[in-house]
């Protein structure tokens, strides 16, 4: 099984999204492998013109790879986080051979919220992202984590039980959509 790219929208040491991927990792064993985005720059054409950054490429060469691409996206002001946002722009700009890294590939949205909405409108903000790149967006399963802070204990763990059970169906069933 060639592995799914997991990408949290959180750099915080704490993030339930980052949980919330963590979780997925290890209730389907070898199938997400956990990219890190704090050492991707701010987006800036200036430096891109004198060459693509190295933390770019490196992802790029891993979503390049990757049979499916699986976000774990916080909400910020009912939309996509800054951070994450600008991952995808720098992901979906060409550098060498890689060009159009979105085009037909598999991706899903899931998220986490201390909130009651569990990220449901940064889930629906990504939609004309992925749409306007081409990707193959998987909307047969949702997964949308509210009350976080009860659904994780405090070292990080899903604690709860049918969201464990949520989530291994959404992911089970994403990298089927992947492989397929
Ligand atoms: C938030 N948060 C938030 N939550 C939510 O459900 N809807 C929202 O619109 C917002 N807006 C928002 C804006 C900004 C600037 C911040 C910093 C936070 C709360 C957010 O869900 C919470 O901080 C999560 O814990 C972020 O995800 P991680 O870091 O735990 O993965």
């Amino acid at each position: 099984m060639t592995p799914i790219l997991g990408i949290s929208g959180s750099l915080r040491k704490g993030s339930f999204n980052t949980a919330l991927l963590k979780a997925a990792q290890q209730l389907l064993p070898g199938a997400i492998e956990l990219a890190d985005i704090r050492d991707i720059p701010l987006y800036d054409g200036d430096v891109e013109s004198a060459g693509t950054p190295d933390p770019v490429l490196d992802l790029q060469q891993h979503l390049s790879a990757a049979s499916g691409l699986l976000l774990a996206t916080p909400e910020y002001n009912n939309s996509v986080p800054g951070v994450l946002k600008n991952t995808i722009d720098w992901l979906s700009r060409p550098s060498g051979d890689l060009k159009n890294l979105f085009s037909g590939k598999p991706v899903a949205v899931m998220g986490a919220s201390p909130g009651g909405f569990g990220t449901v409108m940064a889930q629906s903000a990504w939609l004309p992202v992925f749409r306007s790149l081409g990707a193959r967006h998987w909307s047969a399963g949702r997964l949308m984590v509210s009350g976080a802070g009860r659904v994780f204990d405090s070292n990080g763990d899903l604690a709860d039980e049918q969201m464990k059970q949520r989530l291994e169906q959404f992911v089970k069933e994403f990298a089927v959509f992947c492989e397929g």
